[in-house]
């Protein structure tokens, strides 16, 4: 079992949209995966086609003690969804005062089972720092990190690091990585030498799979759809595919096995 954060502060790079695919490329393969949107825009609960009151959201553990467990949607799509509320952000102030918070995800995660259930959970981060991301850290196994292929992917490269790091300390652990290239343009010029800094700066930590810049993607998020279930046959289906494909075998996801 596989506890993934998906993550980076820079806002816009695919983050939302890598959780919400690599969810249903787990789906299209047999998984059940549980999604969990921690970030108070609660886009990917929106990409699911999800709204709910905040007391049906995620909130409602972090200010309720809700068990996670009664949050919890099944999705046509095959994936299980903990959906988030825009009133998510007042986790920030609610506790910034008692502390004592950092592990509050992860403990809730293995307290209710959900941890040794044998699924992947896949928690979408949002663009900030703050006890929500530091929870969703905190929880995870491994961090996956989109980055989009662009100039000021580069230019935040040294930030980023530095963020990752202090994420780490924070959360009191060294965890695993593995950073995306999302939005990629094979024949911008611009394109082979943002992977070459990459390559250089990353090293085995960036997967192999590119996410390519796709019409499909761009417009399945207008219909509230995952790419699988918008266009199965879409490069973007396919390069979701691989992405879990590489994670899998490279055993950065780890499944059950098969009984
Ligand atoms: N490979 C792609 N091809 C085309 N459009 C994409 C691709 N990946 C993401 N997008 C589009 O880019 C926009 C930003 O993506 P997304 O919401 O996943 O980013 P994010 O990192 O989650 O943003 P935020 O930091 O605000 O949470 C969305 O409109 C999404 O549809
Ligand atoms: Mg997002």
């Amino acid at each position: 079992m596989t506890i993934l954060a998906v993550f980076n502060q820079k806002g816009g790079v695919g983050k939302t949209t890598t959780a919400l695919n690599l969810a249903a490329a787990m789906a299209h393969n047999g998984m059940e995966p549980l999604l969990i949107d921690l970030d108070p825009q609660a886009h990917l609960t929106a990409s699911c086609d999800v709204t709910v009151n905040s007391d049906e959201s995620i909130y409602a553990f972090y200010k309720d003690n809700r068990p996670l467990t009664e949050l919890v949607r099944p999705l046509p799509n095959g994936v299980n969804l903990i959906p988030s509320h825009v009133e998510l952000a007042k986790v920030d102030t609610l506790y910034r005062k008692t502390g004592g918070v950092i592990m509050r995800l992860r403990h809730a995660l293995y307290d209710e089972m959900l941890a040794s259930s044998g699924v992947p959970i896949i928690i979408d981060c949002c663009p900030f720092l703050g006890i929500l991301s530091i929870n969703a850290i905190a929880a995870a196994d491994g961090m996956l990190i989109p980055i989009a292929a662009e100039y000021l992917a580069m230019k935040g490269a040294t930030q980023l690091q530095n963020t990752l790091e202090a994420m780490s300390r924070l959360a009191d652990k060294r965890i695993a990585r593995r950073f995306v290239v999302t939005r990629f343009v094979p024949n911008r010029r611009l394109s082979s030498h943002i992977i070459g800094d990459m390559q250089e700066r990353y090293g085995e930590e960036l997967c192999k799979t590119r996410i390519h810049e796709n019409s499909a993607i761009t417009e399945s998020a207008g219909y509230n759809q995952d790419i699988f279930s918008f266009a199965p046959k879409s490069k973007g289906a396919k390069d979701y595919g691989f992405l879990l494909d590489e994670l899998v075998e490279s055993g950065f996801i780890q499944l059950p096995p098969k009984p």
